[in-house]
């Protein structure tokens, strides 16, 4: 197993192994990679659902998606990224991504990590930006620090309660049983958390969950939050991944954001198998 850094902010590439078949000691040895890069890229995985699975239940529990209508048709561990259709119908979440977040930053026990795994690609478009919240935090003004020490951000999956996301277009007419009916009670999470396993102390808000501080006004955290988001763009916190067939991303959603970038041509298939992890509650 060869580990290559990809970028200077985070993320290594995993060469010269198959998820499919490894032993102990290479399930240890990614876990440490991972913890070091946050992000892994497996080059040339060609797997099963059920392989997909196995590897993910590796580093804990598989969690059943709460959008229930995007799960894989065999299997309700695994949910479908894609933007293709059938019989007028498209088998899986279109939108995913489309703004900054943390798996599920939403729930009382958010993602700990999630595995994606690129089963058909367009020609062009379809990255996916990773963003360290490690280095996001370390290198936070300290005025803004202040504000957030000890105080908690208020998460919500519902968009039409967040004001800095759209619903897309294709969901305006069943917004309501999509965004609102599914919601889970809000997460109330640390702004500054801790990595359970590393110790060390990351930000956890994100444009796409994040709505609020808890027991602040909006006016107040409103001016808070754009900073932070603004600060979370910075080039020197994230890697920008240009998908191959075969890609599989194992990411940690405990000191990261994600986002895709969209921009796949018309007509294009893109189309992703992504399982994920239950987290602890974050402190
Ligand atoms: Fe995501």
């Amino acid at each position: 197993m060869q580990v290559t850094r990809l970028s200077e902010a985070l993320g290594a590439e995993i060469t010269g192994i198959d998820v499919s078949n490894i032993d102990e000691a290479t399930y240890d040895a990614i876990h440490e990679a991972f913890l070091e890069h946050l992000i892994l890229v497996f080059r040339d995985q060609d797997l099963t659902p059920q392989q997909q699975i196995t590897f993910s239940e590796h580093y804990g529990e598989v969690e059943v998606h709460l959008a229930t209508d995007h799960l894989h048709p065999d299997t309700d561990k695994m949910i479908l990224i894609s933007n293709k259709q059938v019989d007028g119908r498209y088998v899986g979440a279109v939108s995913a991504g489309d703004y900054w977040h943390s798996d599920l930053s939403c729930q009382a026990r958010p993602n700990l990590a999630s595995f994606l795994l690129a089963r058909e690609l367009p020609t062009d478009g379809g990255d996916t930006g990773f963003c360290n919240q490690y280095a996001a935090l370390d290198t936070l003004p300290d005025d803004l620090r202040q504000k957030i020490e000890g105080r908690n951000g208020i998460h919500t999956f519902n968009r039409m309660r967040n004001p800095r996301v759209k619903v897309p277009e294709m969901h305006k007419g069943d917004a309501q049983m999509r965004y609102a009916d599914r919601a889970p009670p809000d997460g109330i999470h640390p702004i500054i958390r801790t990595h359970p396993e590393t110790g060390r102390k990351a930000l956890y808000v994100s444009h796409r969950f994040t709505v609020g501080i808890e027991e602040m006004p909006d006016e107040e955290s409103r001016p808070i939050l754009d900073a932070i988001f603004e600060h979370q763009l910075n080039d020197d916190l994230l890697y920008r991944h240009k998908w191959r067939l075969g890609d599989m991303i194992m990411w940690d959603n405990r000191c990261t954001t994600h986002h895709a970038y969209g921009g796949i041509p018309a007509g294009q298939i893109r189309h992703m198998h992504r399982t994920s992890l239950i987290g602890d509650v974050p402190f």
